[in-house]
């Protein structure tokens, strides 16, 4: 069944949208700018910040384009001087009690406010009253702070508690220039979607505990990525400064997996990518016992004498979901396809609990690539189901082995445990980014690797969707590879030798 249209025109230029969408819908699809703080797409019509008006032919006041539906015929107008005027004038209504903050505020360089004073502002203050006072840098959620007399109550961080989370914390509380955003009495913010308010507001009237004051937003970079929080693959854009080696923060990108939201434990994806969390360096073990730190063309060559060394059975893989399906091919390939290597298991937390689901986006298998391992195992003709292969690894009675470490060790809570176990065995190659590793004694090998966000491949989320990884920063270590450059080098050192 074909969809009913509506043709209507905005600044003379004719649209056709279906009908019942928005002026300010249509005016987005067509890239037509209507200045505006309440409305967002994913979240209901509020049309409290009385910002987006635009004048329509044959009608005498001005009306609110977010809430306004186009109807045929229908001529709009969003940049007469009229229309103009109505904006600079609601803007400085906006910041009439609003604090001079900006020099201190986390949200400058990416504050409404700020844009859109250059933008239809840039009047002279007409007022001559002090700014109404009011509180200040509350710690009302486990990782936000609110500052509400930055807050224009543009209602859109209540109608995400009411429509979103379903927790209603948060409401408007008295009226005039005394009216105050806040959390109601006894209630605090404690789920896991708090920092989609900073996101969403869109002054610095939330910030995040998490980067309060760590950086300036124009000094950062960001890439589009995909977050390894869980099986939701959630599109993110990940914010660091490559000079310095470092991650700040990951923010979410719009997508038809997770819409405009993330989850907190995924924004927690970019630490251990930092320096003093990483391992930056391989791990050697002399003939002496003697471990060293070294540069990855050693630790390579050191893996490689070893795998030359090595009978195939004594061989063994221990393989986490958290690597790319690209990597997966190029590690099979080489260890199962070439090497004929057969003893392969899996690397799993014990304690986890796949199936579970938050009812938004967080799944209780946390692991961003569950579905490409268990597609690479099987196109290598091995067994795919999901278990835990500790116990048969240690039964298996192999004397090399060679393990993909999980990238994301917080959601591995024995993760120490299980390398604990795995330093009892004979030698084992950790290939990771995780830094404690080097304070496992018995660990003789690893060899460092690069961080989700500093390569390009493809994860498989839970309902068997690609999500691709684009765009890499440079990695933050000049020793770190990902797992199809790894392989690449080993694969060479041994045709040499054959
Ligand atoms: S705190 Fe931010 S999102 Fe909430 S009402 Fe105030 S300006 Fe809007
Ligand atoms: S729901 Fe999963 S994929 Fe999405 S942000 Fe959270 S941890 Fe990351
Ligand atoms: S964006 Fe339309 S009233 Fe706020």
């Amino acid at each position: 069944m074909s969809q009913e249209t509506v043709t209507f025109s905005i600044n003379e230029k004719e649209i056709t949208v279906p009908k019942g969408t928005t002026v300010m819908e249509a005016a987005k699809k067509n890239d037509v700018y209507i200045p505006h703080f309440c409305w967002h797409p994913g979240l209901p019509i509020a049309g409290v910040c009385r910002f987006c008006m635009v004048k329509v032919d044959g009608r005498p006041k001005m009306e609110i384009a977010c809430n306004l539906q186009a109807t045929p015929g229908m001529k709009v107008f969003t940049e007469t001087p009229e229309v103009k005027d109505t904006h600079k004038w609601a803007l400085e209504f906006h910041l009439v009690n609003h604090p001079l903050d900006c020099p201190i505020c986390d949200q400058a360089g990416e504050c409404r406010l700020q844009d859109y004073y250059m933008e239809v502002g840039k009047y002279k203050s007409q007022m001559e009253r002090p700014k109404v006072l009011k509180p200040k840098a509350l710690p009302i959620g486990d990782d936000l702070v609110l500052d509400t007399e930055r807050c224009i109550l543009c209602d859109r961080c209540v109608r995400f508690e009411e429509k979103i989370t379903k927790t209603g914390a948060l409401g408007i509380f008295n009226r005039g220039d005394r009216a105050v955003v806040g959390t109601y009495p006894d209630k605090k913010i404690h789920h896991n979607y708090q920092t989609n308010l900073v996101d969403i507001c869109p002054v610095g009237a939330f910030t995040s505990k998490d980067f309060r004051f760590k950086q300036r937003v124009w000094f950062l970079k960001d890439k589009p990525s995909v977050c390894p929080g869980c099986s939701t693959g959630c599109s993110v854009d990940v914010y660091a400064k490559p000079e310095v080696r470092s991650y700040f923060r990951v923010k979410p990108r719009e997508s038809d997996v997770n819409g405009h939201w993330m989850c907190d434990v995924g924004r927690k994806t970019y630490r251990h990518m930092n320096q003093e969390e990483r391992l930056r360096s391989g791990i050697v073990t002399g003939a002496d016992g003697f471990r060293t730190r070294s540069r990855f063309d050693e630790a390579a060559s050191v893996l490689a004498a070893k795998l030359l060394e090595a009978d195939t059975n004594d061989i063994a893989l221990l393989v986490s979901p958290q690597y790319t399906c690209e990597e997966y091919n190029a590690f099979f390939s080489f260890f199962v396809g070439k090497l004929g290597v057969k003893k392969v298991f899996q690397w799993r937390e014990p304690t986890e609990k796949i199936e579970t689901f938050d009812g938004i986006l967080y799944r209780g298998d946390h692991n961003p690539n569950t579905r490409g391992l268990a597609d690479a195992l099987k196109k290598h003709g091995l067994p795919s189901d999901v278990k835990n292969g500790f116990d048969d690894l240690a039964r298996s009675g192999a004397k090399l082995v060679i393990a993909l470490v999980p990238e994301i060790g917080f959601q591995y809570p024995s993760l120490n445990a299980q390398i604990s176990k795995l330093e009892e065995l004979s030698f084992v190659s950790l290939w990771t980014i995780n830094g404690t590793v080097f304070s496992h004694k018995g660990i003789a090998h690893a060899i460092p690797m690069k961080g989700y966000a500093e390569k390009k491949g493809t994860f498989v989320n839970f309902e068997g969707k690609v999500r691709e990884l684009a765009h890499a920063f440079p990695a933050g270590s000049d020793d770190a590879r990902d797992v199809v450059e790894v392989v690449a080098v080993l694969s060479e050192v041994l045709s040499h030798s054959n």
